[in-house]
């Protein structure tokens, strides 16, 4: 397929098994998102995401705090590589470490965050993964849900840009809940970014 050089290029910042990133990808491909996924962004080096990006013939990086430096350092290290490959949009899709500052005030209101739950509830540090579906049934909600924001300094903190509700059911394991809720994850995630792109949000 040829490439079209003139579509906004988005970096999708990665820890784990990518299927986000290859939603955003296959929309990419489909049309349904007029951009481009010109980077992956990896916090970690056996993360499966990054063979989903070599399969696609995407750029990609691992990105690790060195051990000294700090949060200023390692956010230069990362604007480097952002700016290197031109990128005018950041999606967060289960990335596990805090966006420096720098980077997030570089791309305030181009970076987005998925979560897989809603929003305000059952975010903020250490709820990730299957962690957030076990509070969830635990604290007996009837409801569920993924959440895109924009991100900030925060975790899980910035505007909300949508949610979906899908039903918690009597009988939910982390497991069951957790694969109703990431379906939704990805036919809400290249929407939003579309909307985003698009410039059809009202932001400060
Ligand atoms: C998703 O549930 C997302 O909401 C959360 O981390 C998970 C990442 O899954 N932030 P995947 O790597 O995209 O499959």
């Amino acid at each position: 397929m040829a490439v079209n050089e003139s579509l906004p290029r988005l970096a999708v910042l990665i820890s784990g098994g990518g299927s986000n990133l290859q939603a955003l990808i296959d929309a990419s491909k489909s049309g349904a998102l007029t951009a481009r996924v010109a980077l992956v962004v990896s916090s970690r080096r056996d993360a499966y995401g990054l063979e989903r990006a070599a399969r696609e013939g995407i750029a990609s990086f691992v990105f690790r705090m060195k051990k000294n430096a700090s949060a200023e350092e390692a956010g230069e290290l990362l604007l480097d590589t952002l700016h290197k490959h031109r990128i005018d949009f950041i999606a967060l899709a289960g990335y596990l470490s805090l966006i420096p500052s720098n980077v997030v005030r570089a791309y305030r209101n181009r970076i987005v965050n998925i979560h897989n739950a809603l929003l305000p509830k059952f975010g903020g540090k250490g709820m990730f993964g299957r962690h957030v579906h076990e509070a969830v049934i635990a604290s007996g909600e009837k409801e569920s849900g993924p959440t895109v924001h924009l991100v900030d300094e925060v975790y899980d903190h910035g505007k909300i840009l949508e949610q979906v509700w899908v039903p918690v059911l009597p009988d939910d394991t982390p497991e069951t809940l957790a694969a109703r809720v990431l379906e939704q994850e990805h036919a809400l995630y290249p929407r939003v970014l579309q909307k985003l792109i698009k410039g059809e949000y009202e932001l400060e």
